[in-house]
């Protein structure tokens, strides 16, 4: 019983840990989680302005190569001469100085005089736009930044560079749908410087790096930004260089372990940088795994948005902190619950244990062993129950121990009557028959004539103390003979009066008031109305014998189921009197055959126990209260014949 109890007190701290457990974890974790993918977004949107630096530096160092190279008069001289084997010996030590993928010199009509590598230009080969010296001639200045380069263009350039550019496009998960299978253009830092002679345009130098497939810029930057970092054999930074959406540069891998050339950047990224021109500073797909990443798109000389530059870390880095500080949350959330267990367990059994004790002592109550002791020593409310219980155990106990003593008193009282009963049966018995002969000579000897006056007067002393001798003994015989009741329905109340009315004369003689209250709505009793009215009339003369003249005595019924066996109902005869009272010692002596106090010749001490006998037949019972100086009351309950009480 109480352990199911205890069970469930546990069961309900462990619930509410779990759920606090669960909560903390959720929140905390989240918010962990959003605390740390912030932190990683700013500092990779910072690595992005770095990559970027990177990227502007390559250029600016291109820049400066040709810029200085212009400055040289040497080769204003060999243009204006159209001396062309220097120029080119020139141009191949400007590139490998400047390490250039490209570099050539353009005459004042945009046309290709020369250029570095295996195609040497002719005036006979077709014209091919060259951006570059296009927008210089336009703007008459220097210009430089990202340019796009067509395939027929870096074919013209150089081969290798034609076939290095062209990018075979690879299906990417989460990419935006694209036609064509290839990128042929390329993407390059360039610049080019018009050679002026006074006012004169001599021509236009122009060259550059191409970044299809090259690992010089993003290797540089996944260096200096990340310290190529690596988390789980992977690059934890990455950069990549974008030609529109096409990665055409980056260290980012493929699952099978090769640079992610040609596949491609998600749609929701590409809409976003390449067609808002924003930038994206978020979580993102990158080829085949989630990055903490930063893009931002890429404008060439014409400040159109061609591609864009990126850089992201491994998010499974980030995910393996989370990881890690939910364990350590399971782990803390665990220690609560158990310590919940426990503490559940602990104040279970304190709350439980006055409980349990209480759940014993009613057990062993119930049982019939009222000797539980109970020692209350619980605060609260359980505290007030135990000292109930207490309580009610010592009242229990109490009632037991009075119940037990009246039956025992019972029972000596019944066995002494039955006793005596037969004692004195016997000897009346004895004694009658020769009491008749004394009486019947005595009197006999009365009726002669000759007898001198004093024996006369000793004969009549014999003939009435022999009379009193005969009175006892026929009172012995009453009391001794078990005559069956013969009982009547009887009016209680009638019947009270009736006697009364018998006793008046009597009473006023002693100068006593008989007064009666009768209550109403007394049912018939059954009762042996001759046998019940000795009893009636000797607590009257009881009650007579101890009231002082002038006093009242009282008579009253009333409807009363006390003093029987539980829910029988029944009649209450009592009679009051104010007079002498009788002593605590006497009172327990009252119902005893010969117990009187009264002069020798006054009492027989048979009358009460001669009524107790008759109550008793009845099955009704007499009681006695008295107190010394106060008055006495004598109440004979009779039980009702049921189903005859009027409502
Ligand atoms: N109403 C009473 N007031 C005082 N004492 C009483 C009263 N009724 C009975 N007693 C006492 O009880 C004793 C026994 O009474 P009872 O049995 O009637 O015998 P008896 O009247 O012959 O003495 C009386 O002697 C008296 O001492
Ligand atoms: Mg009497």
């Amino acid at each position: 019983l109480l352990s199911s109890t205890r069970a469930k007190l546990v069961a309900s701290f462990l619930g509410v840990s779990l759920l606090g457990g669960t909560v903390a974890l959720l929140v905390g974790g989240q918010l962990l989680y959003r605390a740390l993918l912030r932190e990683a977004s700013n500092r990779v949107s910072l690595d992005l302005n770095a990559a970027r630096e990177i990227y502007q530096s390559r250029l600016r160092r291109l820049t400066v190569v040709l810029n200085a190279a212009v400055l040289n008069d040497a080769l204003d001289t060999a243009l204006a001469r159209r001396d062309l084997p220097p120029l080119v010996e020139r141009l191949e030590r400007l590139a490998r100085y400047g390490r250039l993928d490209f570099a050539g010199l353009a005459a004042a009509d945009g046309r290709t005089l020369c250029r570095i590598g295996p195609a040497p230009a002719s005036p006979l080969s077709p014209p091919v736009d060259n951006p570059l010296v296009t927008l210089a001639l336009e703007r008459r200045s220097a210009v430089s930044g990202t340019v796009l380069l067509d395939r027929a263009f870096l074919q013209a350039e150089n081969p290798e560079l034609a076939e290095r550019a062209r990018i075979q496009l690879i299906d990417t998960p989460m990419a935006a749908p694209r036609r064509g299978t290839e990128e042929t253009a390329g993407m390059a830092l360039g610049a080019a410087v018009p050679l002026v002679d006074g006012e004169r345009l001599l021509g236009v130098l122009y060259g550059g790096v191409l970044l299809n497939r090259s690992r010089e810029t993003v290797d540089s930057i996944r260096e200096a930004v990340f310290q190529d970092e690596v988390y789980e054999g992977r690059n934890l930074g990455t950069a990549t260089l974008f030609l529109g959406d096409v990665r055409i540069a980056t260290n980012v891998m493929t699952p099978a372990g090769t640079r992610a050339i040609g596949t491609r950047v998600s749609r929701q990224v590409g809409q976003r940088v390449l067609g808002e021109g924003a930038r994206w500073s978020d979580r993102a797909f990158v080829v085949s795994d989630w990055y903490i990443t930063a893009y931002e798109p890429i404008y060439d000389i014409r400040a159109q948005r061609v591609g864009m530059l990126y850089v992201g870390v491994l998010e499974a880095k980030y995910a393996q902190v989370r990881r890690r500080a939910l364990g350590a949350f399971v782990a803390v959330t665990l220690a609560g619950m158990a310590l919940a267990a426990g503490l559940g367990y602990a104040l279970a059994a304190r709350v439980l244990r006055p409980i349990q004790r209480l759940v014993q002592a009613s057990t062993e109550v119930s049982r019939g062993d009222l000797s539980v002791r109970l020692e209350p020593h619980t605060r609260g409310e359980i505290g007030v129950l135990e000292r109930t219980f207490a309580d009610m155990l010592s009242a229990l106990r109490e009632r037991e121990r009075r119940q037990r003593l009246e039956h025992e008193l019972e029972l000596a009282r019944s066995e002494k009557q039955a006793s005596v009963g037969r004692l004195a049966a016997g000897v009346a018995h004895e004694i009658n028959n020769p009491l008749t002969g004394v009486l019947m000579f005595t009197h006999m000897l009365l009726r002669r004539e000759d007898l001198g006056a004093d024996v006369r007067a000793d004969l009549e002393t014999i003939a009435r103390e022999t009379d009193r001798v005969r009175r006892i003994v026929k009172g012995l015989l009453d009391f001794a003979r078990e005559t069956p009741i013969a009982t009547e329905p009887t009016a209680v109340n009638e019947w009270v009066a009736s006697i009364l009315a018998l006793l008046q004369g009597q009473a006023q003689a002693r100068r006593v008031g008989l007064r009666s209250s009768l209550a109403e709505n007394l049912p018939t009793v059954e009762l042996d109305r001759t046998q019940l009215q000795s009893v009636l009339m000797n607590l009257l003369l009881n009650a007579l014998d101890a009231t002082d003249p002038g006093a009242d005595i009282l008579v009253t019924t009333e409807l009363s189921a006390k003093p029987g066996p539980a829910g029988v109902s029944g009649v209450e005869i009592a009679v009051v009197d104010r007079g002498r009272g009788i002593p605590a010692d006497d009172l327990a002596r009252v119902f005893d055959p010969f117990f009187t106090t009264k002069e020798v010749g006054q009492g027989t001490g048979l009358g009460l126990a001669v009524s107790l006998g008759i109550v008793e037949k009845h099955g009704g019972t007499i009681r006695a209260e008295s107190q010394v100086g106060i008055g006495s009351t004598f109440t004979v309950w009779l039980p009702g014949t049921g189903g005859e009480q009027p409502p």
